[in-house]
C-alpha cells in the first residue's frame, strides 16, 4: 500500500481535529441549553462554526473536495465501511455478557441512523445521474441559508 504524502497526512489530521472540535462544541451547546444557558449555547455554536470553517479549509487544501460524483462516491464508501465493518465490529466488542450494554445500544442506534443516511446518499446519486444542474430539495431538508435556494 502506497503511503500518502506527509503534507496530505497532516492536512487530514488537522481536518479531523477541527471537525471533532466542532462536533464536541455542539454537544456542549446542547448541554448548555439543557442547563438553560442559551447564550452559552450560542457561544459554543458560534465557535463550532468557526471550527467547521477551518476543517473545510484543510479538506479543500488536501484536494479532497472535488464535486458531485467524487464527493458522493466518497460519502457512500465511508458510510458503507462504517455500517458494514466499523460499527458491527465495535458492537460485537461491546455487547454480550462482559460488554457494556448501554454502549452497544448507542452503536445500534447509530447504525440504524446511518442506514437511513446511506439510503439518502444512494437516492441522491440516482437523482444526480438523471438531473442536469442542481438536485431538487425534498420536503424535510432544511433550506438553510444557501443563497441559491429558491423560494417555493
Ligand atoms: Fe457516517
Amino acid at each position: 500500500m502506497s503511503r500518502i504524502p506527509r503534507f496530505l497526512e497532516h492536512l487530514k489530521t488537522g481536518f479531523t481535529a477541527e471537525a471533532v472540535s466542532a462536533a464536541r462544541y455542539r454537544a456542549y451547546a446542547v448541554k448548555a441549553e439543557q442547563d438553560r444557558q442559551p447564550n452559552l449555547a450560542r457561544r459554543w455554536r458560534s465557535l463550532a462554526e468557526a471550527k467547521d470553517a477551518l476543517a473545510i479549509e484543510m479538506l479543500q487544501a488536501a484536494e479532497q473536495v472535488r464535486g458531485l460524483h467524487a464527493d458522493l462516491g466518497n460519502a457512500l464508501s465511508e458510510e458503507r465501511y462504517e455500517n458494514d465493518i466499523l460499527y458491527p465490529k465495535m458492537i460485537r466488542d461491546t455487547g454480550g455478557a462482559s460488554g457494556n450494554e448501554h454502549t452497544a445500544n448507542v452503536f445500534l442506534r447509530v447504525v440504524a441512523a446511518q442506514k437511513e443516511h446511506l439510503r439518502q446518499l444512494e437516492s441522491l446519486r440516482e437523482e444526480t445521474n438523471a438531473a442536469e444542474g442542481d438536485v431538487a430539495l425534498p420536503a424535510g431538508v432544511d433550506r438553510g441559508s444557501a443563497a441559491s435556494a429558491p423560494e417555493s
